[in-house]
């Protein structure tokens, strides 16, 4: 990382957690001089990254999504009593999404709670699962079905661990940004026109003030509606489909996300009157991004999904849709009639 000017900055963001950028892993222990670290991280993050984890204190789990489920929690649990972790000791979560969201779910429940953080390591993370306090694990079917609301105490950035990251990481972790330029900040949107992910990748400074805007557009969000009572569905936009795909045709979660946008976008067009040159404007991002813009899938199988969905009240389900680039509402609609512009979109 060459952007010495930024090395080390610190943004304490909305009141709600502490954001330190540039900050490597090793450095977290210095931060904590007085508690006991217990470092929660996968098989995937653990081989690349091994030299960073302390021995003895670190909790290995088998990756993937398909790992991210209450057997997996009843592991780390189980080694947690066997290392004597105690009330006073603190969870790192070191990973990806499925890192964050089951250590920090670990860590709630775990004698009734222990203090925790997170290092993120893929872009994702960094832009979307790290940040929240939603940690929880999958059940059956059903994504983040089970789980808490409960912020880390910080979240520490250090983006030279994305040099490992799988090119396809990468691009997953452009699902959720360009996600947050669609409902939040038209000038991010026409940033992101501008620019390619190759450039983006390969400029340090670049991507760091980007992950840091990110982070800032979900903090403020969460900060107004922490309980997702209201404001914070706005951050569902693509969701109610990609969680769906993302499940049926196993996709990761940025790009199940990029799909979901574009169909978030036609019943867009349906419900506010967005202007359908500005959904070709949005394919044309994502595609620039090389995310997917569509997927086959079973429609059956899938709005079996969309129809179990967390954001369903009764017969009605939030669902966001774009007024404009930039600027997400909130739509409170009928499942018959999500069913019928499901089937017929
Ligand atoms: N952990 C992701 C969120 O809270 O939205």
């Amino acid at each position: 990382m060459s952007n010495k000017v930024e090395e080390s900055s610190i943004t304490i963001d909305s009141g709600i957690v502490e954001c330190y950028y540039h900050f490597s892993v090793e450095r977290i222990k210095a931060h904590y001089p007085n508690e006991r670290l217990i470092f929660i991280t996968d098989e995937n993050v653990y081989k690349s990254h091994a030299e960073i984890f302390p021995v003895g204190d670190t909790i290995i789990f088998p990756a993937g999504e398909e790992n991210k489920n209450l057997e997996t929690v009843g592991r780390v649990i189980d080694e947690l009593h066997e290392i004597d972790a105690g009330r006073n000791d603190r969870i790192i979560g070191v990973g990806g999404g499925v890192v964050t969201d089951l250590s920090g779910f670990v860590a709630s429940i775990y004698l009734r709670g222990l203090k925790f953080s997170f290092a993120p390591t893929s872009v994702l993370a960094m832009v979307d699962a790290a940040i929240g306090g939603k940690n929880g694990v999958d059940s059956g079917q059903i994504k983040n079905q089970i789980g808490v609301i409960r912020q880390p105490d910080a979240l520490f950035f250090d983006f030279t661990l994305l040099r490992s990251l799988p090119s396809e990481e990468w691009v997953s972790g452009f699902g959720e940004i360009i996600k947050h330029a669609c409902i939040k900040d038209a000038e991010m949107f026409h940033y992101l026109e501008n620019h390619r992910l190759e450039d983006l990748g390969n400029n340090p400074g670049a991507f760091a003030r980007l992950v840091q805007k990110n982070v800032n557009i979900k903090l403020n969000v969460v900060a107004q509606d922490e309980l997702e009572t209201n404001a914070r569905r706005i951050l569902n936009f693509g969701h109610t489909l990609a969680h769906a795909i993302e499940t049926l045709n196993k996709l990761p979660h940025g790009l199940a996300v990029s799909v979901g946008i574009v169909f978030a976008c036609k019943v867009s067009e349906r419900l506010t009157g967005f202007d359908p040159k500005k959904t070709e404007k949005i394919v044309d991002l994502l595609q620039q991004y090389h995310l997917p813009v569509s997927a086959g899938f079973d429609k059956e199988a899938a709005w079996n999904l969309v129809s179990f969905d967390k954001k369903k009240s009764g017969d009605s389900i939030y669902f966001v849709v774009l007024e404009d680039i930039g600027k997400g509402v909130i739509k409170k609609i009928s499942l018959e009639n999500l069913k019928d512009l499901f089937f017929e979109i």
